[in-house]
């Protein structure tokens, strides 16, 4: 359907403990702790969803009460779900978040490792017809490269979010995607595994813009490289054949400045945010979608946990204006 977002991947129940730092091996702390939905793939649906695009999702669940947790918010989300049913528990994450912000993560894939090319496949005609495919790295590379083929096939927009930055990415799968959405640390990952770049994390948001733009073009030469930089804003790199609606190859959005409370799930509000706009205003320049998706993204921020702090559009418009 015209304007619709098909995002494939994770749902996790997410335990987060605040501390005032994290643990050390063989430390026990005490920490506030909440629970709520996460998993990248469903954060980045739910912001789909909430940011104004007709949003299918596709992922594996258990059998349990966190894969009912998910059916239910898809249903008030207005999300179409697609969920193969595993024996596997649905997927789980342990978060710690330091007094600065800073977290730690174990995720237990569960439920989600069961994601298959044959399910994927069995979404093939939703796929097809979508404007944009959204996947991630939190569930088999099989998968996910699956997602990203059909939608290349089938002209929808394929974007890969290389998130966590410890997945690894089959160079045949960046090839497949139209654009990518790494952040300081995946984008330094990435070119160290495919081009053998020694580039550290924190020196990204400060290289000057030829360079950035460069390394952007050796990691996806035919397609657009979006560089989340945290409260830096991001990188925008196109290839000159394709600028998608923008008069400049490469250039940066700021961030906006808001009362940050919890950032997990920022990234993810980024991406939904970014996705949505590209789909269901596919003729307007593509850094409007970017600014779109940087104050929703920093919206986010003022709220606890991952997919409930995700706004709406009209959170975000009444906030920061059109
Ligand atoms: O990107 C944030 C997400 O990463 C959390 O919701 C957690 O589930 C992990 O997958
Ligand atoms: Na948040």
């Amino acid at each position: 359907s015209p304007g619709r977002v098909v995002v494939v991947g994770s749902f996790n129940v997410d335990h987060v403990w605040t501390c005032a730092c994290l643990p050390r091996p063989g430390e026990t702390l005490a920490g506030e702790y909440h629970t709520g939905p996460g998993g990248k793939g469903f954060n980045q649906a739910t912001a789909t969803a909430r940011a104004g695009a007709a949003t299918s999702f596709v992922c594996a669940l258990g059998d349990d009460i966190g894969g009912q947790l998910a059916r239910a918010l898809a249903v008030a989300d207005g999300i179409d779900l697609r969920d193969l049913r595993s024996d596997a528990p649905t997927g789980t994450a342990g978060i710690y978040v330091d007094a600065q912000g800073r977290n730690s993560i174990v995720i237990g894939p569960g439920a989600n490792a069961a994601l298959s090319p044959a399910f994927v496949e069995a979404q093939r005609a939703l796929l097809a017809g979508a404007a944009a495919v959204l996947v991630q790295l939190e569930s088999p590379g099989d998968a996910i490269a699956h997602a990203l083929r059909i939608a290349h096939e089938a002209g929808a927009l394929a974007v890969l979010n290389p998130a966590p930055a410890n997945a690894t990415v089959a160079g045949d799968l960046l090839a497949l995607a139209a654009a990518i959405t790494p952040n300081e640390t995946e984008f330094s990952g990435l070119l160290a595994r495919h081009h053998s770049e020694d580039i550290a994390a924190d020196s990204v948001a400060g290289m000057d813009d030829a360079r950035l733009h460069a390394l952007c073009r050796r990691l996806l030469p035919h397609g657009s490289v979006v560089v989340t930089l945290g409260a830096a804003g991001c990188f925008v790199s196109h290839a000159a054949s394709l600028l998608r609606g923008d008069t400049h190859p490469h250039y940066r959005v700021a961030a906006q400045r808001v009362r940050t409370i919890d950032t997990t799930g920022a990234g993810d509000a980024f991406n939904g945010a970014l996705v949505a706009a590209l789909a269901t205003a596919a003729s307007r320049p593509f850094a409007d979608a970017v600014g779109f998706a940087t104050r929703y993204a920093a919206l986010s921020t003022e709220h606890a946990g991952a997919a409930a702090s995700m706004p709406q559009r009209a959170d975000v418009v009444a906030r920061f204006g059109a």
